[in-house]
């Protein structure tokens, strides 16, 4: 059982309770970050932490989210994580403690800032070269998927869905566009070109997604931001995820159907390479 950091303290997760009038419990009312850290060390924080601003201020919330460093390296070294080769950082920041009412209470109170740690256990090499698959289903969520909203129902039950039919991944599908997973970017290959959703309300603005950006600009990759449809998704030479807890994840069959040959493709292949070697890790 690990050690948690709720409202102030660190303690183990068994002992942390969250008074049930807390608005995250009762409305969803709160937004979150997860953070990687490889061999100890927080990457990208201050992507993540302007991120959080960003949705911290979208709902509201007056909280200094510059704090939750600190939080977050204490959790990764109390938990024994500073030496493994990945750990993700959870915290979640809620409006806080009232009497249910939709309104946020007047005068404000106290947000409630609750994290863990955990270690991240990357698919073996020989796992990965095999590919992964996934299934579409209809983006029911919000139109402000680039908040990093607690509220994750949606995403939820179309991870379930996955689950359900067998498959490693669940990929939204709004108005005939495939945007992105439940907990992850998505990124195509047509003819070459990289492809991926644009930065807009419907997507989470992914900071593994940035990253890849940069890694595929640096390898020479020609990159293009723009929507594609589930047709073109189909027939894409290349699927792949993108995220902290997916880091680069192929996608070689979609709705049971073979993306491109079936196998994981070159493009996926470089800059998952790519990947490792600038976070030092290995994929073993
Ligand atoms: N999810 N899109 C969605 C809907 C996500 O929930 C996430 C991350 C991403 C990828 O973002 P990033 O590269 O910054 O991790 C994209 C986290 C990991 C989660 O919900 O657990």
């Amino acid at each position: 059982m690990g050690i948690v950091y709720l409202r102030g303290e660190y303690l183990p997760a068994d002992e942390a309770k969250v008074p049930v009038n807390d608005r995250g419990f009762l409305f969803a009312d709160g937004v979150y970050e997860v953070t990687p850290a490889y061999r100890g060390r927080l990457f990208r924080w201050d992507q993540h932490l302007a991120r959080m601003r960003r949705g911290l201020a979208g709902i509201a919330i007056d909280f200094d989210a510059a704090s939750l460093r600190e939080v977050k390296e204490e959790l990764l070294a109390r938990n024994g994580l500073t030496d493994v080769p990945v750990a993700y950082v959870y915290v979640q920041v809620s409006r806080g403690v009232a009497p249910r009412s939709h309104a946020f209470p007047d005068p404000p109170v106290a947000p409630t800032v609750y994290g863990f740690a955990n270690q991240y256990h990357r698919p073996s090499m020989d796992r990965w070269q095999q590919g992964f698959d996934a299934v579409t289903v209809p983006d029911q969520r919000w139109a402000r998927c680039d908040i990093k909203a607690i509220a994750l129902l949606p995403n939820v039950l179309a991870q379930q869905a996955a689950a359900a039919a067998g498959v490693t991944d669940a990929i939204f599908v709004r108005d005939g566009m495939a945007l992105e997973g439940s907990h992850a970017n998505l990124f195509a290959v047509f003819d070459g070109v990289l492809t991926t959703s644009p930065k807009s309300n419907y997507i989470l603005h992914g900071v593994t997604r940035d990253f890849v950006i940069e890694l595929a600009q640096g390898l020479g990759i020609p990159v293009e931001e723009r929507a594609f449809t589930l047709a073109e998704l189909q027939a894409a030479d290349e699927v792949f995820l993108s995220g902290t807890t997916t880091e680069v994840r192929p996608s070689v069959e979609v709705d049971g159907k073979k993306i491109g040959d079936g196998r994981v493709g070159p493009v996926a292949r470089a800059l998952f390479e790519e990947f490792l070697a600038t976070v030092g890790g290995s994929s073993a």
